[in-house]
């Protein structure tokens, strides 16, 4: 069963600053950035309260504070939707500048691009963000990248701005529809979420809703890659297969067998696995976040296949891990070049980031041998219960606790 997206709900919970009234939210996945944007919200002064599993009733139009303190934002990238729901309703915000994981440089200037073309003006000092504005004026905003964070930004700082706003060369993931729909359910106007381009119409108030956020795409995906490294017969509940298109296509291509229902697929592999070249870019390409589960799903697979990361400038931090379970892979820029060997042996690795941690843990389910990985944090921070969800599939996978004098980490999960 898939949990709700991350990448909709860190966008969605900070939204919720724009309305007047509480607001009911479905369907909220248990990870660590979900815990922290909730954490942030209380902070500043709303009220969350839990009402049911996966279900948050929240109030933040008892909100005082415009201000993200550097200790809390410093530990997840989606801070920064802070900056556009606080800059939207109350035309000021602080935010530290973002953390999250280390995939090369991850500027903000589209981010403040948005919120200038909008009117606000900023300043950055000790590493917070100061945004400012008298007023918020609807304009025409140009993104010369394709991002999903300023395109959420905007969306965000937009909603309740004078007049219209027009973004162009938006980005199109799952997740900005959703952020789109959950705001235009509490009564904003947004137009073409989901294309490139997108037009705000602001509006003066918006009202409490209750509302449920999307199943999680890179989640399914992985579940998807792992069920096909494993020669699995895995049934997926909860999803939407149309966000899936690209990864399927792809898997399909490699030899993986996939049946297609209403809200589950079905993912099955005899273990025959051909190679197959994938290049990573914004939706509805083969999204980036999976370009380490399918790397590793390859590294299996007959033949010498390439991968090419087309959206962040260092994600194969993950490959040394990879060499030290069998793999070969030889990295040039931002290329992989991965000869299949067929198996993979069981090793003690690292995770360094989110998803580098997904694929090391369906390198450790496909490998001979136990494998232990280190600093699981980062996993948690985006995956809702991992292991005991693959536990019911019938993986020897496990958490375990290391004492802190033996490691400098403290938590590790053996496969
Ligand atoms: C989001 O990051 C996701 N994070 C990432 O998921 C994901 O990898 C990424 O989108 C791409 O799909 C969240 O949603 C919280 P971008 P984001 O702005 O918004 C450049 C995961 O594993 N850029 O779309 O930060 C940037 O350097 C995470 O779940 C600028 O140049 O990514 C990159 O090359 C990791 N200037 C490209 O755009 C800017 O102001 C895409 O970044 C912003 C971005």
């Amino acid at each position: 069963m898939i949990s709700g997206a991350k990448n909709a709900a860190v966008a969605i919970l900070p939204a919720v600053i724009l309305s007047d009234e509480p607001c009911i939210i479905e369907n909220v996945p248990n990870i660590s950035d979900v815990r922290i944007s909730l954490r942030i919200l209380e902070e500043m002064g709303a009220r969350v309260e839990c009402i049911a599993k996966d279900t948050y009733r929240i109030d933040a139009s008892c909100i005082k504070k415009c201000c993200v303190p550097y200790e809390i934002a410093r530990k997840m990238r989606a801070s920064y939707y802070f900056l556009g729901a606080l800059l939207g309703k109350f035309r000021k915000a602080r935010v530290s500048m973002p953390g999250g994981c280390p995939l090369g440089d991850r500027p903000i200037d589209q981010h403040l691009k948005a919120f200038s073309a909008l009117g606000a003006e900023y300043t950055l000092s000790q590493g917070m963000i100061d945004l400012r504005a008298d007023k918020l004026v609807g304009n025409p905003i140009f993104f010369d990248v394709v991002t999903v964070g300023a395109t959420m930004n905007a969306i965000l700082a937009a909603t309740k701005a004078e007049g219209m706003t027009v973004i162009e060369n938006a980005a199109k993931e799952p997740h900005i529809v959703d952020l789109a729909n959950f705001l235009n359910s509490m009564g904003a106007n947004i137009m073409g979420a989901g294309t490139d381009v997108i037009k705000i119409r602001g509006v003066d108030r918006l009202r409490g809703t209750t509302y449920t956020v999307i199943p999680d795409q890179i989640e399914a995906g992985t579940f998807m890659i792992a069920a096909a490294a494993t020669k699995g017969d895995v049934l997926i509940k909860n999803v939407i297969p149309k966000h899936l298109e690209s990864i399927t296509k792809k898997l399909e291509k490699i030899g993986v067998n996939i049946e297609q229902f209403d809200d589950s697929i079905r993912v099955t592999s005899d273990g025959n696995l051909v190679k197959a070249n994938v290049k990573t870019t914004p939706h509805p390409g083969f999204p980036t976040d999976m370009q380490p589960q399918i790397a590793t799903l390859l590294t299996l697979a007959n033949g010498t296949s390439i991968v090419t990361e087309g959206v962040w400038e260092q994600r194969f931090r993950y490959v040394d891990e990879l060499r030290r379970m069998g793999a070969d892979i030889t990295v040039n820029g931002k290329v992989a070049l991965i000869e299949g060997t067929g198996s993979l042996m069981g090793a003690p690795v690292k995770a360094c980031d989110l998803r580098a941690g997904a694929a090391l843990i369906i390198a450790g389910l496909a490998a001979n041998g136990i494998t232990e990985i280190e600093d699981i944090y980062h996993i948690e921070r985006g995956y809702d219960c991992m292991e005991g969800k693959l536990r019911a599939l019938g993986a020897d996978i496990e958490k375990v606790t290391v004492p802190d004098d033996s490691m400098s980490d403290s938590e590790k999960k053996v496969v």
